[in-house]
């Protein structure tokens, strides 16, 4: 078939070029995009008298035809065609004849794919916006669910400080609401359409450019008709985004992954998000969750790749650009999957608040509150700390812990302690009373659940 762009060059291109090349199976996904925008495009040429409204009622009739065939499967996309930009075109121009061929007017491929892209980005940003309040709303449900579950909290994974469940597991919500705003941030600077950059300079034509951008719902166009055709920023600075929702959820998985261990033992997995083992009869494996886990590497390929790309590139368009493509879209679409089967994972979740109020009990978690106890009697911080110390090392010594050591023991060591310091170092007691903003204290955990609920 004749190569649309055949003049120059005799278009007798080798079949290896041409499925090189070709980008339409990545490309064909936008094909909603790219006929709403030449939709747009042929309107505004006829507005500005740039082409006959005649044609330009033909190019719109044929455009809506090809996409009400495209979303019923009567017409399929040709996998020989070069992208989807010139797929359209040519069956708008099998299909209405010369006046087709007058849609390009004042247009590049260049301000084309840009704008496609942008518009097709701007909605995913919703997408995935969505299924993160989504998320939000599980771990919401599951800290309400358990709002008194006390489990040890950890530094360097050595139990640390009791906290609650609750408390911990919005930690999660807290970083999901800046994905949020991350998310936001990225949709509104993509914001602005490239249509009518044309390649690179711009256009003789008259066109009008606020025209298209307002008939496509953009805030404004592109200041600089070159940066417009030659940024991809925006598609980086969404993968850094997705980069980061992966982070969280990676993060969040691996400590699934640990409390469902017998380890921990924290959690049951529900086992419609688990799986078995073809040889181990015992095995209940956490697959969703290492999943999860692993395709993080994936996303985070496509942001390296993305930015590797573009490096080198001198203004303005250059065909390694092709590449942004595939991999935002697989970013976009690994980061939607793993947010489907993360959610319901989570709030199918069952815990097993007795075991880790029991993990709790161990460690000498309460020693922070021992130390507390003794500068709250005056005793300096660390005066109160070494001391502590001291004790933790002649429960350990004795093959005891805090809360069982005999008063007169504990009056050997200091004259500050009283009876009163076993409630003190009681586990609920520890929790309770960190009652500072955003600490574990059940107001403070009842105030985060509120400012996350502002989110839904
Ligand atoms: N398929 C191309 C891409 O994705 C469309 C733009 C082609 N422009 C060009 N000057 N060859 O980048």
């Amino acid at each position: 078939m004749e190569k649309m762009w055949a003049g120059r060059t005799s278009s007798q291109t080798a079949q290896i070029a041409d499925d090189f090349n070709s980008s339409i199976s990545v490309d064909k996904r936008m094909y909603r995009q790219d006929i709403t925008g030449s939709i747009a495009h042929a309107q505004m040429l006829a507005a500005q008298g740039i082409i006959p409204a005649a044609d330009a009622d033909a190019i719109v009739d044929g455009l809506t035809g090809i996409l009400a065939d495209l979303e019923s499967g009567k017409l399929t996309v040709d996998p020989t065609a070069e992208d989807i930009h010139m797929f359209v075109e040519q069956v708008l121009t099998e299909r209405i004849g010369d006046a087709g061929k007058r849609l390009h007017t004042a247009r590049s491929r260049n301000d084309q794919v840009a704008l496609d892209l942008r518009l097709y980005l701007r909605a995913e940003c919703e997408t995935v916006s969505e299924k993160l309040k989504s998320l939000l709303a599980a771990i919401v449900q599951q800290a309400e669910e358990h709002a008194d579950v006390i489990m040890p909290g950890y530094t360097h994974l050595q139990r640390a400080q009791p906290i609650r469940f609750a408390h911990h597991i919005l930690a999660y919500a807290m970083m999901f609401t800046r994905d949020l705003g991350r998310l936001a941030d990225a949709a509104k600077r993509m914001d602005f359409s490239p249509l009518g950059a044309c390649a690179l300079a711009g256009t003789t034509y008259p066109i009008d450019r606020q025209m298209t951008a307002q008939a496509l719902g953009f805030s404004d166009v592109c200041r600089n008709s070159i940066d417009a055709v030659s940024d991809r920023d925006f598609c980086v600075e969404l993968l850094s985004a997705l980069s980061l929702i992966m982070t969280h959820l990676s993060r969040f998985s691996e400590e699934i992954i640990l409390w469902s261990s017998s380890e921990f033992g924290y959690v049951t997995l529900d086992d419609a998000f688990t799986t078995g083992s073809s040889i181990m009869p015992q095995k209940k494996n956490s697959d969703m969750a290492e999943l999860v886990r692993g395709k993080t590497g994936r996303v985070y390929g496509d942001l390296v790749g993305t930015l590797t790309m573009l490096k080198g590139l001198p203004l303005a368009y250059n065909k390694d650009m092709q590449e942004d493509k595939e991999a935002i879209f697989d970013a976009v679409d690994t980061v939607k999957m793993c947010l489907d089967v993360f959610t319901p994972m989570l709030v199918t979740m069952k815990l097993h608040p007795s075991l880790m109020y029991r993990s709790a009990q161990k460690g000498f978690i309460n020693a922070t509150d021992l130390a507390d106890y003794l500068t709250k009697k005056g005793m300096p911080f660390r005066a109160a700390y070494k001391l502590t110390g001291q004790m933790v090392a002649w429960c350990i010594e004795h093959g005891t812990v805090l809360e069982d050591v005999p008063l007169a023991t504990y009056r050997e060591h200091s004259e500050l302690f009283e009876n009163d310091l076993y409630a003190a170092i009681d586990l609920k007691t520890c929790v309770e009373t960190r009652t500072s903003e955003g600490g574990t204290g059940e107001a403070s955990v009842a105030a985060q659940i509120e400012y996350v609920k502002g989110f839904l």
